[in-house]
């Protein structure tokens, strides 16, 4: 069955990467290449993305900024994806990058980024983590408690380092509507020094009194998966309110912009939210600081899908189908973390009208274990392959080996062509740290 681009429901499609099409066996296509091959030539599950898509996202967030000023850093929330050849992809873009962890930072400094380019963040970072990132001279550090202040001097002092620049990472007490796992913004969290409870203005004078730091900037992340754009600007105000007389040169607003998850979501454009910000910022800053945001879900979420196999179909009358695929809580937590919906269909099926509702199970020993409740497909059968769209962020970074599964494989598509950056973990790799 052919399908022409401008009548294809996929091509037409805001969750699956844009170039996605049913070709012409009537299989679904990203970045050329027919998925039903893919599955064959690497197997399920496995994550695949669109090259192409990942930098269109990473350009728009540039040429949003580049319209209106040059002095802004776009930094890739590599938390997000933290895989390699992602990583690659967006310093070969020009973005900068954030990390969260020793282990993003080996994996960033792997993939070639600048130190300098790189910002380390985390609530809790190790004594070992801030070694590691003093050594290989991370450009900034986004401190997030006093313990860690305390922490950052005393190892700075031992090696002799003075003005490591600095960011403080703050709770401006703005709440946006969204899961409230993935609310950051708000006094009562774990993440950063509140403004309304003063801890805030204890930092900075902390920091300013240390000569082993240079404060340079705040930063703030409110939240992600973020639909409406008014916190942002609020966000931004409440900042400027505290940064007067602090003579800022950076400022973070973090990353947070939502995305497609369903074919209904309606998530602004990357234009919409830098413009927010950057208005934002001219209304309320003078001089105006240089602006940086952290992207991680806009920049990669849509660019990717997790393809399976249906292994089962299990139907009881009257109540539900059960259609179990040969992955679920070890490739994708999202669902189970906080009810995240998706949607799903079948690669080899894919121009398919979508006649019955079913319920996506994983292979795993948890009822909890769904990827998806009550979503709609061609009638499922033994060995379809199903792709669930708009999972190429949190996917892979949230992975695990319940029930001794080893991890997907991830394949970038581009221009027809797939390239394995990350092979299947096998049973061997299971073992492979015990002592
Ligand atoms: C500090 C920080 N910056 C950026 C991000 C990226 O958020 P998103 O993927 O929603 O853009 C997160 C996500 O948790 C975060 O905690």
């Amino acid at each position: 069955m052919s399908v022409r681009a401008e009548t294809d429901p996929i091509a037409a499609s805001s969750v699956y990467p844009s170039g996605s099409r049913c070709n012409h066996r009537g299989h679904l296509e990203i970045g050329g290449c027919d998925v039903v091959e893919l599955a064959a030539e690497f197997g399920t599950p496995a994550y695949i993305y669109a090259e192409a898509d990942l930098r269109v996202r990473a350009d728009a967030y540039l040429a949003a900024f580049s319209s209106r000023t040059d002095n802004f850093e776009v930094l890739f929330a590599s938390k997000a994806a933290p895989i390699r050849a992602i990583y690659e992809i967006a310093r070969e873009q020009g973005l900068s990058v954030d990390v969260a962890s020793g282990g993003e930072l080996h994996t960033a400094l792997a993939a070639g980024f600048d130190p300098e380019r790189i910002y380390l963040h985390g609530n809790n970072k190790t004594e070992a983590e801030l070694r590691y990132a003093f050594e290989v001279g991370v450009g900034h550090l986004i401190l997030d408690s006093f313990d860690e202040i305390e922490r950052a001097s005393a190892l700075l002092r031992a090696v002799g380092k003075q003005g490591q620049r600095v960011m403080l990472r703050l709770t401006p007490g703005i709440k946006p509507s969204t899961h409230s796992y993935i609310q950051t913004g708000q006094l009562d969290s774990k993440f950063g020094f509140g403004l309304a409870d003063g801890l805030a203005a204890r930092a900075v004078g902390t920091v300013q009194a240390d000569p082993t730091l240079d404060l340079v900037g705040l930063h703030a992340h409110i939240g992600s998966q973020i639909f409406e754009l008014e916190p942002y600007a609020k966000a931004i105000e409440v900042l400027a309110e505290f940064a007067v007389g602090l003579d800022i040169e950076l400022l973070n607003i973090g990353g947070g912009l939502g995305i497609a998850y369903l074919e209904d979501d309606r998530p602004p454009a990357i234009e919409a939210y830098v413009e927010v910000k950057y208005e934002a910022l001219k209304r309320n800053f003078d001089p105006l600081p240089r602006l940086l945001v952290e992207p991680g879900r806009s920049l990669v979420g849509n660019a990717g899908v997790t393809i399976y196999s249906v292994g089962t179909v299990k139907r009881i009358p009257g109540l539900r189908t059960y259609v179990a695929v040969d992955g679920g809580m070890s490739d994708n937590l999202r669902p189970m973390l906080y009810g995240a919906r998706y949607s799903a269909a079948l690669a080899n099926r894919i121009g398919e009208p979508a006649n019955s509702t079913v319920t996506i199970a994983g292979m795993h020993c948890e009822s909890g274990d769904v990827l998806i409740r009550d979503t709609e497909l061609p009638d499922p059968r033994v060995g379809d392959i199903l792709v669930t769209p708009a999972t190429g962020a949190y996917g892979y970074s949230m992975a695990n080996n319940y029930n001794g599964i080893p991890r997907p494989p991830v394949v970038l598509c581009r221009d027809g062509g797939a390239r394995l950056v990350v092979r299947r973990e096998t049973f061997d790799d299971l073992l492979r740290r015990d002592v």
